[in-house]
């Protein structure tokens, strides 16, 4: 490995002209798009509010899976007013099933910064949208150059994959000086009349014929005859990636307290992972039917019977939850520090989806 100095006047070389894996992209990459681009909500036109909104929808999801949500929520908050003025309960509702609920709350913070400090006019450039809650240099370039024909490139995994093969790149692909340099090929390249259509264009060849591992699709690439990977037949092993930190395991005890048609809830804290949502009550540990009575006493609730609920596994970026749960049939008064809900309240409040298991559970338990 060569010293760190020398490493990055490497890097440095290879932003010249010459050595820009992207400079004879774009004709044939946009030709591709217009004869084979994916008809999506968001591109019927390129109101910035929806651009923005399916940016934020997208940054860690599917496209499939963001299409439902996307319509659902331009239904209800069509503008960037409505959704200043939203109340919270709704907004969470409208994002439940989709993750990383930091996301909808940043949006409503943008939207009402947008409203007060703009006057509800959208902010028209890379650098004043990079300043706007939950907006990264990704999403600034895509919400730029989508919606203001900006000449500004967006990297994200699928961008730094496809430039990664098309120059046979050693460079791992987590490292930032990876996005950096892809960032700088793109900006120097990017036609100036089609800026939004060229990162789509991107977007649309990365999901579905670069695809990652052994599954490109290179007989259908526009770019195949450019691409030097697939002339030195290394598209399977390219890009490099460095192992990931392993996910940190917790396990839980989930309790399902019912009482009298209703069941307990509680707050989660108003930071961390999924901040302020609804949660059943649980601790920390996997806790045998003697332990798990220990809590109850806690909380001001005795049990009259209970039940195993069954096992269940979340994962998220960096923790897995592994749960197991228990039914409990309270008797008595009390514990008010929970939220008792009955199934019709249930059924409106934002459940993450990493309890799915026992939302389901509970909801047959407390029948119709
Ligand atoms: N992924 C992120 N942004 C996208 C877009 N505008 N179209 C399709 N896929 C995307």
């Amino acid at each position: 490995m060569p010293p760190l100095r020398v490493r990055d006047a490497i890097l440095r070389s290879t932003m010249g002209e010459k050595n820009n894996v992207f400079s004879a992209v774009a004709a044939p990459l946009l030709q591709w798009y217009d004869e084979n681009k994916r008809d999506l909500p968001w591109r019927r036109n390129t109101d910035p509010y929806r651009v923005w909104v399916s940016e934020i929808m997208l940054q860690q999801t599917r496209v499939a899976a963001v299409i439902p949500y996307y319509e659902r929520w331009m239904c209800a908050l069509p503008d960037v007013q409505t959704l200043a003025a939203a109340d919270e309960a709704q907004l969470m509702k409208l994002w439940q099933g989709l993750g990383y609920y930091s996301r909808a709350r940043n949006l409503q913070k943008a939207a009402k910064q947008i409203v007060e400090e703009y006057g509800g006019q959208f902010p028209d450039r890379y650098e004043k949208l990079l300043k706007l809650p939950g907006v990264g240099e990704y999403t600034a370039g895509a919400v730029a150059s989508i919606a203001f024909s900006e000449k500004v490139g967006a990297v994200d995994g699928n961008v730094l994959r496809i430039a990664a093969r098309l120059g046979a790149m050693e460079t791992d692909i987590l490292d930032p000086r990876m996005k950096k340099m892809v960032r700088g090929m793109l900006d120097a390249v990017i036609p100036e009349d089609r800026s939004g259509d060229f990162n789509q264009a991107l977007m649309d060849l990365g999901a579905t014929v670069c695809l990652p591992g052994g599954r490109p699709v290179c007989e259908c690439c526009p770019l195949a005859g450019q691409c030097e990977a697939r002339r030195l037949g290394r598209q399977q092993e390219l890009p490099l990636r460095g192992k990931k930190k392993a996910r940190r395991i917790e396990e839980m005890t989930v309790y399902l307290l019912l009482r009298g048609g209703e069941v307990a809830l509680r707050k989660r804290s108003e930071d961390g992972l999924l901040a302020g949502l609804w949660e059943f009550p649980y601790v920390s540990g996997r806790l045998s039917e003697a332990e798990a009575v220990q809590p109850l006493s806690g909380w001001g609730v005795t049990a009259r019977d209970w039940k195993k609920a069954i096992p269940a596994k979340h994962v998220f970026t960096h923790v897995e939850w592994h749960m197991n749960g228990y039914m409990l049939d309270i008797a008595g008064e009390g514990a008010e520090d929970f939220l008792w809900v009955d199934r019709n309240t249930l059924e409106t409040l934002a459940i993450p989806t990493a309890f799915k298991t026992y939302y389901t559970e509970c909801m047959s338990a407390l029948g119709k």
